[in-house]
């Protein structure tokens, strides 16, 4: 059954009460709750045990009260069942213990499937649905080229030397490593649609890293096979990326309903990029949130004036929380969100219905 909500709402373009808002990694580090889970348990711990996840989960949407909770887990979970192994190490950021870097490596990557090999992530996601009632829950993945970018340079990386090298001097192991993580990344992701997922968000985080020809040729039918895998399954779907402004047009090519726009461009200037006929999620920037309030405040108005109002925005940050944000802040933000879009969306509601007496007024319907 289908709840109501103006987070799938917007996502659809249908009109809402006020702007819908949620954070990418609401959950994290900068929240005291999460900080007490993860002094007992590492993210993995945390990812692995269904309860504890759904609880992170819900941490945000019981303080701040955002228009959707998103699944506690981690675009780099996948890389554990294909056998390549994962550590987050303190300061580190994630490492991969065996990086894909040839053919053979590629080759040797194990069978997945989903649901039993990540099953502790559908099992959150069944806990969450019995738990949120009216907060509808996102499910996400990494999408491949973000994904490939970790296992080929086996952990974070400033160039991506190891992965444009795959690229240009041996593209056929590139397309095979990114032709099996499509596979991996679709089935992943229409598991958790299955699992009760309401909406999915694939995030190519690092993506702006490469010219508009080499996302045509190299990532475009990959991404586009993870995310009409999704839409197939009637759910809203968020593309997202950073340092996109050159790729966005390609990006609404390889699919979603909803395109995510970080602070690097003006919403209205990167909807007017991709047209009318599709959502757009966005685009605060995240240091916004360490600004004293006036400061936070216009530029939380500034981007909904730039939506103004069309159906189809979804209020969020241009990328993730950082890790030292003020947790009042945010919660001042969904207000800011909730009361400034209420205002003037429901100023332009009652001119239309004023705009539709006078016409009853006149004599026409
Ligand atoms: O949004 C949420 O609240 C859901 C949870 C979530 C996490 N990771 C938990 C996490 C989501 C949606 C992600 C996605 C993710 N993971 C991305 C894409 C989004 C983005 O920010 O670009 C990427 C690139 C990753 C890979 C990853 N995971 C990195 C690079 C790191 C280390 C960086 C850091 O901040 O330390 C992680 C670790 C990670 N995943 C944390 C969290 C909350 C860090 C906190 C911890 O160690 O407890």
């Amino acid at each position: 059954m289908e709840i109501k909500s103006r987070f799938l709402q917007a996502c659809r373009r249908q009109p809402v009460d006020v702007t819908p808002v949620w954070f990418m990694r609401q959950a994290g580090r900068y929240m005291p709750e999460y900080r007490a889970i993860r002094e007992k348990y590492s993210l993995i711990e945390i990812c692995r045990h269904p309860e504890i996840a759904a609880e992170v989960t819900l941490q945000p949407v019981r303080a701040f009260g955002v228009d959707a909770a998103i699944l506690f887990a981690d675009i780099l979970l996948p890389v554990i069942p294909l056998g390549l192994g994962l550590e987050f190490a303190k300061g580190e950021g994630p490492v991969i213990a065996s990086p894909v870097r040839t053919r053979d490596d590629v080759r040797a990557m194990r069978p997945f499937d989903a649901e039993s090999d990540l099953g502790y992530v559908m099992d959150a996601i069944r806990i969450l649905r019995g738990e949120l009632n009216e907060t509808p829950l996102i499910g996400f993945c990494g999408a491949p080229f973000t994904v490939a970018s970790y296992i080929i340079e086996g952990g974070s990386s400033r160039e991506f030397l190891k992965t444009k090298m795959m690229m240009y001097s041996a593209p056929d192991v590139f397309h095979a490593l990114m032709s099996r993580l499509s596979d991996v990344l679709a089935d992943y992701l229409v598991a958790q649609i299955r699992a009760g997922a309401q909406a999915v968000q694939v995030f190519d985080s690092w993506v702006g890293a490469l010219s508009p020809a080499d996302y045509e040729t190299f990532v475009l039918p990959y991404s586009q096979k993870v995310l009409s895998a999704a839409q197939a399954k009637d759910v809203p779907v968020i593309h997202f990326g950073t340092n996109t402004t050159t790729l966005l047009p390609l990006m609404k090519r390889a699919g979603g309903d909803v395109i995510g726009l970080d602070w690097r461009i003006p919403l209205d200037d990167g909807w007017s990029l991709l047209g009318d006929d599709v959502a757009v999620q966005g685009n605060l920037d995240p240091v916004a949130l360490f600004a004293p309030l006036p400061e936070l405040k216009a530029r939380v108005h500034d981007v909904l004036r730039r939506a103004n109002g069309r159906p189809g925005h979804i209020f969020n940050l241009g990328h993730g929380i950082l890790q030292h944000t003020p947790v009042e802040n945010v919660k001042a933000v969904v207000d800011m969100v909730h009361e400034y879009s209420g205002s003037s969306l429901s100023g332009a509601l009652a001119q239309s219905k004023r705009g539709n007496s006078v016409l009853m007024s006149m004599g026409k319907p």
